[in-house]
């Protein structure tokens, strides 16, 4: 695929620079300073709009999106998921009460969590329509709230993953941290029974950035055999997680299909109602990276140009404190130069940030046109798992979020100071001062 083609659908080079929902990035860059990170609305709502079609059109029964908000979440990202009417997956207290305070209605609202705290088992019972449960010490737990207004759903392990590029992005293989055996299911499911607990669907997740369903199919299958045992009847829900790829580097194949990973899903959960007599349930997807991964662009300045053996590293202002993904799983990436975006890309580069780990790095050998130090470059598919992984390594502030739209950019999240990093700590008062 072509490099532009990562970048979000309004991007165009217009004087040989790159442009976003009609915004100049050279003159963001300038008003706003780097690292910038910045969301198309346009690619944004495109991506729900192919999920939505794709329901609709391959699910007889109802179906919902729900927006998995680890990817990134943000007041004016939770707003916008309200104004689409997707469900949010939260994933504890913090992410419930950002959720809360963008006028999420109590149905809208999932919490999920491998191991959730008393406060966030609090939160979620006081603001969310559904917890999917993980393990049977949380229902124990849960037993001792009343869920007046909160239905619970059982994470299954099934024991199978699909296939990403590094295992730290799957989970649902047999030795997962994450969710319940079909034993522990059954268990859980007799527990609510007893209980008296409302118990209304299942739910499994195998994995994240896969582009081949096929290990889905299995996995739906068993889910299908409990549900059938737990004994769902009319009014269930049945969730297959979410986790569908995109693409991060021109060698990549294409933007795998929403469509067909949809359709694929849902015919399966039809023909395996069907075969086993149960009525079909609530489908409902939980996508994250392909809602919001294509929307966002990092875009960084270049402090230094080192040339070593068989190596130039550019050096820019932004790496693993706003994008770990290379230091966590090895992450691939590409990138354009912000102005002279048509130049031949007659070198290779290594890019790597500003911090104090070797493993500090953003792309490892790309043809590039050649780069000097202050120049700008952006990095495309940059809107999922960087900065909701964002931290503060060497005093780094998390950077400055821009939402676009044609005629607009807005500040959706300001860069954080040197004030907000001192905000949390307090004074230590030595008792040998005097
Ligand atoms: C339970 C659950 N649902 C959905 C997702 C979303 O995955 P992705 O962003 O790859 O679509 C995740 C990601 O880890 C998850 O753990």
């Amino acid at each position: 695929m072509k490099r532009l083609d990562l970048f979000p659908i309004t991007t165009k080079i217009e004087n040989d620079r790159l442009t976003i929902a009609g915004h100049d990035l050279k003159l963001l860059a300038e008003e706003n300073q780097t690292p910038l990170y910045i969301y198309d609305r346009a690619t944004l709502d495109a991506a729900v709009t192919e999920y939505k079609t794709a329901l609709a059109s391959s699910y007889p029964g109802a179906g919902s999106i729900t927006y998995a908000g680890k990817a990134f979440l943000c007041l004016a990202l939770a707003q916008w998921t309200r104004s689409q009417n997707l469900t949010v997956d939260c994933t504890g207290e913090g992410e419930i009460a950002i959720t809360v305070a963008a006028g999420m209605p109590r149905e809208n609202i999932l919490v999920h969590g491998v191991n959730k705290s008393e406060a966030d088992l609090r939160s979620a019972a006081q603001h969310a329509g559904t917890i999917v449960v993980d393990n049977l010490q949380e229902l124990s737990q849960l037993s001792q709230y009343e869920l007046k207004n909160t239905e619970l759903w059982l994470r299954l392990l099934p024991g199978m993953a699909v296939s990403t590029h590094h295992a730290h992005t799957q989970t649902g293989q047999h030795d997962s941290k994450f969710g319940m055996t079909r034993e522990e299911i059954m268990e859980a499911a007799n527990f609510c029974k007893q209980h008296g607990l409302p118990l209304k669907g299942i739910h499994f997740h195998q994995g994240s950035n896969f582009r081949d369903p096929e290990p889905l199919l299995p996995a739906i299958e068993i889910a299908l055999d409990l549900s059938k045992e737990i004994g769902f009847q009319s009014e269930w829900h049945f969730c297959p997680g979410g986790g569908w790829g995109v693409a991060y580097h021109e060698d990549e194949l294409p933007h795998p299909s929403i469509e067909s990973y949809v359709r694929g899903i849902a015919e399966s959960v039809v023909e395996g109602c069907q075969a086993r007599g149960l009525e079909l349930p609530h489908l409902h997807l939980e996508p994250g990276r392909s809602l919001v991964a294509r929307a966002g662009v990092a875009v960084y300045r270049v402090g230094a140009v080192k040339k070593r053996v068989n190596k130039t590293w550019l050096l820019t202002d932004g790496g693993m404190a706003d994008n770990p993904r290379f230091a966590l799983y090895g992450a691939r990436y590409s990138c354009l130069p912000v102005s002279g975006v048509g130049l031949e890309r007659s070198e290779r580069v290594s890019i790597a940030g500003p911090f104090c780990e070797s493993g500090d790095i953003l792309i490892e050998d790309l043809p590039m046109p050649k780069v000097e130090a202050g120049d700008l470059i952006a990095i495309p598919v940059a809107g999922a798992y960087h900065l909701s992984m964002a931290s503060n390594y060497n005093g780094a502030r998390k950077p400055i979020v821009l939402w676009l739209e044609e005629g607009k950019a807005q500040v959706i999240q300001r860069r954080e100071t040197t004030r907000d990093l001192l905000d949390r700590d307090e004074r230590l008062l030595l008792c040998d001062q005097h």
